[in-house]
């Protein structure tokens, strides 16, 4: 470190209109204190020299650079897109039917993955299900897209509350999904600052941007290893004995797609992954006609 800056912890009434920081004049340098920091600075830096010339480990296909912060599982970057906060967006918009069709568009499909279980096993995870097309993979739920499944059935219990139709979800599932997403939000710990405005309004952080992993290429994670599922109508999959059929959407290029259609009898033709992905909206026009 070679500057030291001191904030003042808050803005007194009369600072208020002068949001800048001020630099605090220096204390007079105490010399014995940093003889003995330097001292200590040149035996850690020594250490660390040492400690890195003698263990070198070798580098691993997809291993991050020491430098660069990645996520455990798809290797994702750290802070790698700039992303504007909005008041309001297309997900708030006052036109209801525009709005109920952006909630419905939340696919969470793919969130769930199949992973070879040596991989699993070197990771230090828990084994999960088996695979049904390949026993040396095991499924996994990625937790954002477990997220999004809880968001998006929120915001679906909230309009059938509102139009007076039955809840799809019963109480339960709703409350596991808020209380997953609070644990979400403790776990991330998230300490961006959201800029404050002095006016009345309640907003915070409008246009303020933020660096955040790329989605996207969380996405083509789990399309790469994809689980083959799809969710369907809850109140008529979730009924079903067999879970097997909603297991079969293997999309184009899958390594188990031909495992998939030997075992439903279909021919090469046969693209289980383009059958139409269910809606809740398109079920709510259908009972509207
Ligand atoms: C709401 O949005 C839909 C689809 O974009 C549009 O067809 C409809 O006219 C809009 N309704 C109103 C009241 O603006």
């Amino acid at each position: 470190m070679s500057k030291e800056y001191q904030f003042e912890p808050l803005l007194t009434e009369e600072e208020e209109s002068n949001y800048s920081f001020t630099r605090q004049p220096k204390a007079p340098r105490r010399w014995s204190l940093s003889i003995l920091l330097s001292i200590c600075l040149i035996i850690s830096t020594s250490l660390n020299l040492f400690q890195a010339i003698a263990n070198v480990p070798a580098p691993l296909e997809h291993e991050s650079k020491p430098t660069e912060c990645r996520s455990e599982y798809a290797n994702l970057k750290d802070n790698e897109i700039s992303v504007k906060w909005l008041q309001s967006s297309a997900y708030t918009s006052l036109n209801i039917s525009e709005r109920d069709h952006m909630w419905d568009a939340i696919n969470h499909d793919s969130g769930i993955v199949a992973v070879p279980k040596e991989w699993a096993a070197q990771k230090g995870l828990d084994m999960g299900a088996d695979f049904p097309w390949d026993k040396s993979k095991t499924i996994y739920f990625v937790n954002a897209f477990h997220s999004l499944h809880c968001i998006k059935n929120i915001y679906r219990s909230m309009m059938e509350y509102r139009e007076g139709l039955p809840q799809t979800f019963d109480q339960h599932h709703l409350v596991h999904c808020l209380d997953q997403l609070r644990a979400d939000t403790e776990c991330a710990a998230d300490d961006t600052l959201r800029v404050t405005t002095p006016s009345r309004e309640k907003s915070t952080a409008v246009g303020q941007v933020r660096q955040c992993r790329s989605f996207d290429q969380l996405r083509a994670w789990t399309v790469d290893h994809s689980g083959c599922y799809r969710y369907g109508n809850p109140t008529f999959e979730d009924a079903q004995d067999s879970q097997l059929p909603r297991k079969r959407y293997c999309p184009e290029g899958s390594p188990d797609l031909d495992t998939v259609r030997a075992y439903y009898g279909k021919g090469p033709d046969w693209t289980p992954a383009n059958d139409p992905v269910w809606s809740w909206f398109d079920e709510d026009e259908k009972r509207g006609q």
